[in-house]
């Protein structure tokens, strides 16, 4: 049996809601169909957003959303997308399918789209391909109130008021698709770039984002925090609020990931331990930070992070499109208890991306739509937004996998708000149940106020078109109650809430 020590008197670091963020590139049916239809489309919709699936993002809180990508932003020049729709320029997507862009998602849109979603705004500049000049022009043109071109433009747009822009990344891997860049050379453009990111709003700041590294390059992080910080008074923490992370969870060699709903037991834990290799992602990136940084001022931003597979069979492979199973719903649930752990240093992560493209909450087909398993993990821990992270550890039970794939069976976090506590465990064996004993340290009598429970009788299971309620979650009544707090089984590859009081 397991133990699940919770001492609700330890309160750690607040949990930022940006931890459950969210991503949206333009890339194969994720702006457009996904969550963009047009104004005369069959599909019902509001200013041209699809209203189910905004619908279905309220009900997740979603509090950040990131636009317009990926490696799409490098090469987005905003003004392409804005003005009278037909006058708005067509383009090739080069990086996604090479198909046409036809730029009626542009600034005002994604304006919109947060303001239906009623979350917080993450635009994410252009530094390989654009100008410094284009990039200061765009938070002008979306932030200064009174008279200048840019804010005069936007009137003439339609939109007299600005808006209010929350988080500006300054590129997106600029190693890779951003420019091909050294850190160094980064680090410098990214200090002449966000000198022109005014702040012109008094009562508002756009926090600025550089752009950290991909996976485990530790000499990214150290050479642009080295060289954003030299000669640069410490109050002003090289420049940034927050720093990014990019890792994805690929099973197989790039040329063939696998599969995203046929895989075998090997795979799984391939899988959860690629995963679960976000742990020392974030503890050795942040002690770079620390060295710089140690009173974490800066944030770490794991704005791309997911299950990438091989796309579904005969769709476009520019696309990236891919389906959703219980084993997704694993990797999200081991994954945002590790950001809880970490909410000292992760302040914002965005899964990638939020419908159609990689690990999504939701899928479309024309008019169809439904939500996967990692759409119900978003859910049942949507109560760790703003909630303290309370500390919390399991011991008595081994870890699973093959040697050299081992991940601890049971993930879990625990947080407190409005005093309730709300715990989220996950067994990641594929195959054995474990029995939880849950002790809290006050050994008050606290009462369950909810239980919920993701499983699924085969781990193969998802969510389609012809059956969208396979995988859901579910009212769970299996708690005991004890001396010390709970007793229940957490059946093999499944995920729980219990809610406290
Ligand atoms: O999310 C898909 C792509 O993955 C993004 O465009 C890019 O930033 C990353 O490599």
């Amino acid at each position: 049996m397991a133990r699940l020590v919770i001492n609700e008197t330890k309160k750690l670091s607040g949990i930022a809601p940006e931890i459950y963020g969210h991503f949206s590139e333009h890339l194969g049916r994720c702006i457009y169909e996904g969550m963009f239809v047009g104004e005369d489309s069959q599909i019902p919709n509001e200013k041209g957003m699809r209203k189910d699936v905004v619908e279905a993002l309220k009900e997740l809180n979603i509090p950040v959303l990131r636009w317009p990508g990926g490696c799409f932003a490098d090469e987005y020049h905003w003004m392409d997308g804005i003005g009278k729709k037909e006058d708005r320029k067509k383009m090739i997507n080069t990086h996604w399918g090479g198909v046409v862009e036809d730029n009626s998602f542009g600034t005002h849109e994604f304006m919109e789209l947060c303001s239906q979603l009623g979350c917080k705004v993450y635009v994410n500049g252009n530094l390989g391909s654009g100008s410094v000049r284009e990039m200061s022009e765009w938070v002008e043109y979306m932030t200064f109130e009174g008279v200048s071109p840019m804010a005069d433009l936007r009137s003439k747009n339609g939109r007299e008021k600005p808006w209010k822009v929350d988080y500006f990344a300054v590129g997106n891997e600029n190693w890779g698709c951003g420019g091909n860049m050294l850190p160094a050379y980064y680090g410098n453009e990214y200090r002449r770039y966000q000198t022109y990111i005014r702040q012109f709003q008094k009562d508002h700041n756009i926090l600025k984002i550089a752009c950290g590294p991909n996976t485990d390059d530790y000499d990214w992080t150290d050479t642009v925090l080295k060289t954003c910080f030299e000669k640069v008074p410490k109050e002003q923490h090289g420049f940034m609020d927050l720093l990014s992370l990019h890792y994805y969870v690929v099973p197989g060699p790039w040329e063939d990931k696998g599969s995203a709903t046929d895989y075998t037991e090997a795979e799984w834990y391939t899988t959860m331990s690629k995963a679960y290799y976000m742990e020392e992602l974030v503890q050795r990136h942040s002690g770079i930070m620390d060295k710089y940084d140690p009173e974490k001022k800066i944030g770490l931003a794991v704005d791309e992070w997911g299950c990438w597979f091989n796309v579904e069979p005969g769709t476009n492979p520019g696309f990236l499109y891919q389906q959703s199973t219980v084993r997704d719903a694993l990797v999200a649930a081991l994954t945002l208890n590790i950001f809880n752990k970490h909410s000292d240093r992760v302040r914002m992560a965005c899964v990638a991306q939020i419908v159609n493209v990689l690990q999504s909450v939701i899928l479309t087909d024309g008019e169809k739509m439904l939500k996967t398993p990692t759409y119900d993990v978003f859910h049942m821990y949507r109560y760790h937004q703003g909630a303290d992270l309370l500390e919390s550890s399991v011991s008595g039970c081994d870890e699973v996998g093959p040697e050299g794939e081992k991940v601890p069976r049971i993930t879990e976090s625990v947080s407190e708000k409005d005093g309730i506590i709300t715990v989220t465990v996950g067994n990641l064996s594929m195959t054995e149940s474990e029995n939880i004993n849950l002790q809290l340290a006050e050994k008050k009598a606290y009462e369950i106020v909810e239980a919920k429970i993701l499983e699924s009788g085969d781990v193969h299971d998802h969510n389609t078109f012809e059956n969208p309620d396979k995988v859901r979650e579910k009212e769970f009544d299996g708690c005991r109650k004890t001396e010390e707090g709970f007793s229940f089984e957490l059946p093999a590859a499944s995920v729980i809430t219990l809610r406290l009081k």
